[in-house]
């Protein structure tokens, strides 16, 4: 059934289709009945030459052709009945693509039905070993987390890279973190830390610290005043900068740097702090649908492999120097 805005158009369109049938069906009775002016001559013509000697004969309309017109006529009438095209009227028989389009996801709802059954009914931990399963999970990852996470799960700036192993996570690599994020979504929260640490030479000697950590080329001597300072950091990333799984604080020993490499994105992020939000995938997907493309997840990096490079850094806002990737392969 169409959707018209008011009551008027549906009644406007119906009574110009109507009029329209029964106009095709008068002017055939008409042109029947309409008397032809034929010349004394005898010879069944109207009179009318074209090309000197091309002249017009009054023979009625082919029978075969007669049948076409009315045939069509009447299956336009009966048409109407059935199917919606009279202004608002559904018609008869109820039809509409919306209808069909929604018989075709119950159809096929009712198909995958017992196959995410079947994947429910086992741990994430084992589905990521199941070549089916893994196949349905790529295919979700594809259209619901690659613009994101990347094609390929390798993430990019700010975007997490989860073919990494556990150690260079924000959460701990479990199936239960991966369901959880996926479910909820999840907000990482660095506040803008500048006013503790100082001005920006002590920021630049802190960053230095942080680089020191992880084994990047760094200034000694401003690693060594900027140690002090990571005591309002290690509250959160630890005293060795190992990070904190459970508020989600980055592991800054390693080499995978989610936010930007470099002095700069590191003394960036302490001044400003960074909020980063994944939305919730729960309003998109169902809970089974979530549990087979967290054992996708799951399956990317089935050890705890040093991290996996990330794509380098293509935010153009980015404070890290456009050479500096976002992530150095040891
Ligand atoms: C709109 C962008 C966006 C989409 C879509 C998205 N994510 Fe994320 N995801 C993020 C961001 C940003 C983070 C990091 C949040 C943070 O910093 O805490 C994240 C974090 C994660 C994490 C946690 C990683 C860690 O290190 O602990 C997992 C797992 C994850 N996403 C999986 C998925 C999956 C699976 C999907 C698809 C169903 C998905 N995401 C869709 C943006 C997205
Ligand atoms: C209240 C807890 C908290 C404190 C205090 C804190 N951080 Fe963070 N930091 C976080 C969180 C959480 C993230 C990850 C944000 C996200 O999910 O994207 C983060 C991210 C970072 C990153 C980005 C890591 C990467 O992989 O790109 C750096 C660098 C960093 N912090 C350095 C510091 C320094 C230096 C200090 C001390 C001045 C500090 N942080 C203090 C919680 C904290």
């Amino acid at each position: 059934m169409s959707d018209f805005t008011d009551g008027f158009w549906p009644l406007y369109v119906a009574i110009i289709s109507v009029v329209s049938i029964l106009a095709c069906g008068w002017l055939l009775w008409a042109a029947g009945k309409a008397k032809v002016n034929v010349q004394p001559a005898g010879d069944n013509t109207t009179g009318h030459v074209w090309d000197e000697n091309l002249r017009e004969l009054n023979n009625p309309l082919p029978l075969w052709w007669m049948w076409l017109f009315i045939i069509t006529v009447v299956f336009a009438l009966i048409y109407l009945v059935v199917f919606p095209g009279l202004g608002s009227f559904p018609g008869l028989l109820k039809w509409s693509t919306r209808g069909e389009h929604q018989q075709d996801v119950t159809r096929l709802r009712d198909q995958v039905a017992p196959i995410y059954a079947a994947f429910s009914a086992q741990p994430v931990e084992a589905l990521a070993r199941d070549p089916a399963a893994l196949a349905i999970g790529e295919r979700l990852f594809m259209n619901n987390c690659a613009q994101c996470h990347g094609s390929d799960a390798r993430g990019s700036k700010s975007y997490p890279n989860l073919t990494n192993g556990n150690s260079a996570w924000l959460g701990e690599r479990t199936a239960e973190h991966i369901v959880q994020t996926i479910t909820n979504g999840r907000t990482g929260m660095m506040p803008p830390m500048g006013a503790a640490v100082g001005g920006d030479p002590e920021i630049s000697e802190l960053a230095n610290y942080v680089l020191s950590l992880s084994g990047s080329p760094y200034n000694e001597v401003k690693a060594f005043s900027g140690k002090a300072r990571f005591a309002v950091c290690a509250a959160c990333h630890g005293v060795g900068g190992k990070g904190n799984k459970a508020l989600g604080a980055p592991n800054l020993t390693d080499d995978y740097w989610l936010h930007g490499w470099g002095e700069a994105a590191i003394a960036n992020i302490v001044k400003n702090g960074k909020t980063n939000v994944m939305p919730a995938q729960a309003p998109k997907l169902s809970a089974e649908q979530i549990h087979v493309v967290a054992a996708y997840v799951l399956s990317l990096s089935g050890n705890n492999a040093p991290a996996a490079p990330a794509a380098p850094a293509v935010s153009p806002g980015a404070a890290t120097p456009a050479a500096a990737p976002a992530s150095r392969t040891p």
